[in-house]
């Protein structure tokens, strides 16, 4: 027993240095992407929510801005995906019974929200097949992926616009709060991808 507790010390002292030193690498490699996130989210609208949102990617983002705007519209485009069935789930429930209103409502938001879903997806199309920044192809494509973004950040906006006529309707509160949750995630997304074209094209 004493000799196996004096081998496995042996063994832990000796294995120590290289397996701290393999940490010291990924941890600082880790720091500076996270530190990187950070600093960039701070020119967006929400930047809490922005780092809390993009940080648990750091190591595939690293210090790479292109990553980092990419990475943005993923977890926007999520955002969206989820909004869209929810509304499209609470829709099919509402057309038995509750006021027509809402339920027009409800179908005027799905609609904007399928729309937003769409454009977000092309952006995260077009950041994936995006050239070397500094050639006109570059700029073209950024700009393509800032109209699209833009767009679906109004589609979401006009979401619950339909909404304000809709009286007591007990949900209405849940669709609107969560329609503008979503809207921070394409809002900082769409604010990496301006930081980002204009880095690109100077
Ligand atoms: C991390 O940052 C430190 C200090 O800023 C720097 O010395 C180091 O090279 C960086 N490491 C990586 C992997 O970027
Ligand atoms: C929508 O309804 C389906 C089926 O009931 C359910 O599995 C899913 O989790 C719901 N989605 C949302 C976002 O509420």
């Amino acid at each position: 027993m004493k000799s196996l507790l004096l081998a496995f010390l042996f063994f832990y002292l000796h294995s120590t240095p290289a397996l701290g030193s393999a940490d010291y690498d990924s941890t600082t490699t880790v720091s500076n992407a996270t530190d990187f996130i950070r600093t960039s989210c701070s020119a967006t609208l929400y930047p809490d929510l922005c780092y809390s949102s993009l940080c648990g990617y750091a190591n595939a983002i690293q210090q790479d801005p292109a990553r980092l705007a990419r990475t943005a519209i993923g977890v926007s485009l999520s955002r969206a995906r989820h909004m869209a069935a929810f509304v499209s789930n609470l829709s099919r429930e509402a057309d038995y019974g509750a006021d027509p209103r809402a339920s027009a409502a409800l179908h005027d938001c799905f609609s904007n929200m399928g729309d937003a879903v769409d454009e977000i997806r092309g952006s995260l199309d077009q950041m994936r097949r995006l050239v070397a920044p500094g050639s006109e192809s570059f700029r073209f494509q950024m700009g393509n992926v800032q109209t699209w973004m833009s767009a679906a950040l109004t589609d979401e906006e006009t979401c619950t616009d339909g909404f304000e006529d809709v009286g007591e309707w007990p949900m209405k509160e849940t669709v609107c709060e969560r329609a503008a949750n979503v809207k921070k995630f394409t809002s900082n997304a769409l604010a990496l991808v301006n930081s980002y074209a204009e880095k690109g094209t100077n």
